[in-house]
């Protein structure tokens, strides 16, 4: 049986040329590069610019995707854009995207599911191309992570940092089978009873204001390594497949010890892992095409491996996608 595929023809990633070591964050609150380390293995994050915004890093991660691909903006159907700190309360971030790629033609739209939402922008997008609606979608991950956070809370500004990654998704034709090329399935899962977990004091709605990220961390940790597994299981199970046949783990880089807990919980092998936390901390959305960029750069990821991705973040929001390269 013929069926539509979601096939990756290009991806690209931007990070800001500031980077603030943990030694950085210790002039300003009361923390160690030993102790930021040892708990999350980062070890330094990039900070956007006076000026600089959500789009314009997501621009610059959209060009390179594009590149590439080889295509231009006059190619693309859909932008799909995920991100938690957009430019504004609207427009849309990704109609902004959209002007600046000479993108004339189509939609552009965001997605928010905070840390998940390059999951659930890839699932979206996957959704378009499949049922006919799009042929050419840019699906994007761009995060000013740093505009959010509480610079006096060391429990949670030492963790985050900015950045934006993407990807181009082509229609493709495949068996309907594991062995195609694309994306083979996509989980998703929300559950808004936990919102007090991790969340924004602020908003349009509530105090007119953006507010500042609160998260209680230990308890978060508890419940991404469960809901995470859970996520990876499933995608494995809707495939047939085992831990074995993932060539690349490529997670949400929000902390390394989280990633390590579940790969062995799963029993995914640790050079599988494409680990880049420690080099711009928790970019929220833009974490996964940071580190699938990274990984296809280096030659890593190659034609037709299995790559797994999965996330969890605010609400809670948590998912997996597995794609064929
Ligand atoms: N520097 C120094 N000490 C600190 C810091 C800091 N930056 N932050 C907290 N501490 C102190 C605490 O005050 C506490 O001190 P106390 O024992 O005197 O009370 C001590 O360190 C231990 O604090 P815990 O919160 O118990 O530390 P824990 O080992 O749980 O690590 C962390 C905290 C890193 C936040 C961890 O819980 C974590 O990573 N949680 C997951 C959070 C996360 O990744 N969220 C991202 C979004 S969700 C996702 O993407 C999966």
């Amino acid at each position: 049986m013929s069926v539509r595929r979601s096939v990756v023809a290009g991806t690209g990633a931007y990070l800001p040329e500031k980077i603030v070591t943990n030694a950085d964050l210790a002039k300003i609150v009361d923390t160690s590069d030993e102790w930021v380390l040892e708990r999350t293995g980062i070890a330094e994050r990039r900070m956007v610019a006076d000026g600089e915004t959500t789009s314009d890093l997501a621009v610059k991660a959209a060009e390179a995707a594009m590149a590439a691909a080889g295509v231009t903006g006059e190619d693309i159907d859909l932008i799909v854009l995920a991100t938690t700190t957009p430019d504004y309360t609207f427009p849309a971030t990704a109609t902004q995207v959209q002007h600046r790629i000479g993108m004339t033609r189509g939609a552009a739209f965001d997605v928010q599911a905070v840390c998940s939402g390059f999951i659930y922008a890839l699932n979206v997008a996957d959704n378009f191309i499949k049922v006919g609606q799009a042929n050419t979608v840019l699906v994007i991950g761009a995060e000013t992570m740093s505009r959010l956070l509480d610079w006096t809370d060391r429990t949670t500004c030492v963790l985050f940092g900015d950045g934006a990654g993407a990807l181009v998704l082509k229609a493709g034709e495949g068996d309907g089978t594991s062995a195609d090329r694309g994306v083979l399935s996509s989980h998703l899962y929300s559950d808004g009873r936990l919102r007090e977990l991790l969340y924004v004091d602020g908003g349009p709605s509530t105090t007119q204001s953006t507010g500042h990220l609160r998260m209680q961390g230990k308890e978060v940790f508890k419940h991404a390594v469960t809901n995470i597994s859970g996520a990876i299981t499933a995608a494995l199970d809707a495939n047939n497949l085992k831990p074995d046949d993932v060539a690349w783990f490529v997670p949400h880089q929000a902390n390394k010890r989280i990633l390590d807990a579940t790969a062995r919980k799963i029993g995914l092998k640790p050079e599988s892992v494409v680990m880049t936390v420690a080099k711009h901390g928790n970019t929220s959305a833009a974490s996964i095409p940071l580190a699938l960029h990274e990984a296809v750069a280096d030659g890593r990821v190659k034609r037709n491996d299995l790559v797994l991705l999965e996330a969890m973040g605010g609400g809670f929001t948590w998912g997996s996608s597995l794609i064929r390269w």
